[in-house]
């Protein structure tokens, strides 16, 4: 099996990862609720998460770090939690339904949206940004990456934008978490959403945000905190006002994990491999008869991923042939980002992705591309 489908989830993880889920599971209590051995190992497994994650967003303090079940469960929270009706929210075609729906939503009580535009290889038209503005905007949530191109936000110059208009920047970092570099503080980021399982390497069931300092994000979920009991109201402090109830501790000691072996690899190297198997499976499909790509491949910085289509033939059936056929795995058809599928005129069709991982060989990616010219010569 080649394994070509880490946009969706990563698959190999490093084997700490599953030692770290299966010894919290044995040993820890639960976290914040007590005083003896178990209770206390529980919490320190969170915080050493905390602590891993903080380091690897640039963040001001683990406190800045609250968990989550997943990248939308954090975009929801955070989306809910910081917009009311009669507020305009800038945000863009490339976003996935884990962004547009939690906001279709608020439009639906009063909210305002405006959607930042791409051009035909799916690159967002940051110069048109000045031109959304209005005087109720109060915030712009983008992505990171497309999870469909795979091209990468200048969150540079949005940072720029949202500063000089005093908006909250709100950044989703599904693909990009654990695979880009993402500095918090310099880019000026209120809130970052992130899942677990992708280039974080974690479980799936795990993610969560970082939030400014001083930026209170009202609960979607209160309840038990372990503190203040006797409080009608859940705790303001984060994390714990963003973490009701018992979280998931073998998900986080898994992710802490995950986390603690990209920072001794470096982000960046394991970005720069992840880049030259993409690049390397780009140059060679490139110039296939009837083969169309998706996304701006001229670009310095990218996500591993390449989506593609064969003539007019559908996305899923290619996928099903690349399974069944070659025993490669890939996402086909609409991939949850519906305005980037309208732009790209592949709502029926859909598109075939390939994502890549440092954990690919070049041998893969080469039986891949041979696979793809063998169907694309069958076209
Ligand atoms: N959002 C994930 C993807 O793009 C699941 O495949």
């Amino acid at each position: 099996m080649i394994y070509l489908d880490n946009a969706a989830t990563t698959l190999h993880k490093p084997p700490q990862v599953g030692q770290a889920m299966l010894e919290a599971l044995q040993t820890a209590g639960n976290p914040g609720r007590g005083a003896h051995e178990p209770t206390l190992h529980a919490a320190r497994l969170v915080y050493g998460t905390r602590e891993a994650l903080a380091e690897l967003f640039h963040a001001e303090s683990p406190a800045c770090i609250a968990f989550a079940s997943n990248a939308t469960q954090a975009l929801n929270t955070a989306i809910n939690g910081l917009i009311r009706p009669g507020d305009h929210v800038i945000t863009t075609v490339c976003e996935h339904n884990s962004v547009l729906r939690p906001l279709y939503r608020l439009r639906q009580q009063g909210a305002e949206l405006s959607f930042l535009g791409v051009d035909a290889r799916g690159v967002l038209q940051c110069d048109q940004l000045e031109t959304l503005l209005r005087p109720n905007t109060k915030a712009i949530v983008v992505t990171h990456a497309s999870n469909v191109t795979g091209n990468r936000t200048d969150l540079a110059r949005v940072s720029t934008f949202a500063k000089r208009h005093g908006l909250l920047f709100i950044v989703d970092a599904a693909q990009t978490a654990g695979v880009h570099s993402i500095d918090v503080q310099a880019l000026g980021m209120d809130v970052l959403c992130f899942t677990g399982h992708k280039g974080l390497l974690g479980p799936q069931g795990t993610g969560g945000f970082y939030v400014r300092p001083g930026l209170r994000i009202a609960p979607l979920v209160v309840g038990g905190s372990g503190v203040h009991s006797f409080d009608e109201n859940h705790p303001a402090e984060m994390p714990t006002a963003l973490e009701a109830g018992t979280l998931n501790v073998p998900g986080i000691a898994g992710l802490g994990a995950g986390v603690r072996w990209i920072l001794e690899q470096g982000v960046e190297l394991l970005h720069a491999r992840e880049t030259a198997l993409a690049c390397l499976f780009y140059e060679q499909v490139r110039s296939l008869p009837d083969v169309t790509l998706y996304g701006d491949f001229a670009a310095q910085e990218r996500a591993p991923i390449v989506s593609l289509n064969l003539a007019g033939e559908d996305s899923a059936r290619v996928a099903d042939i690349l399974w069944e056929d070659y025993g490669i795995c890939v996402r086909a058809g609409a991939h949850c980002a519906p305005l980037m599928h309208k732009v790209l005129g592949t709502v029926e069709q859909g598109v075939v992705r390939f994502s890549f991982s440092h954990t690919n060989t070049e041998q893969e990616v080469l039986q891949a591309a041979a696979a793809v010219r063998q169907l694309a010569q069958e076209e």
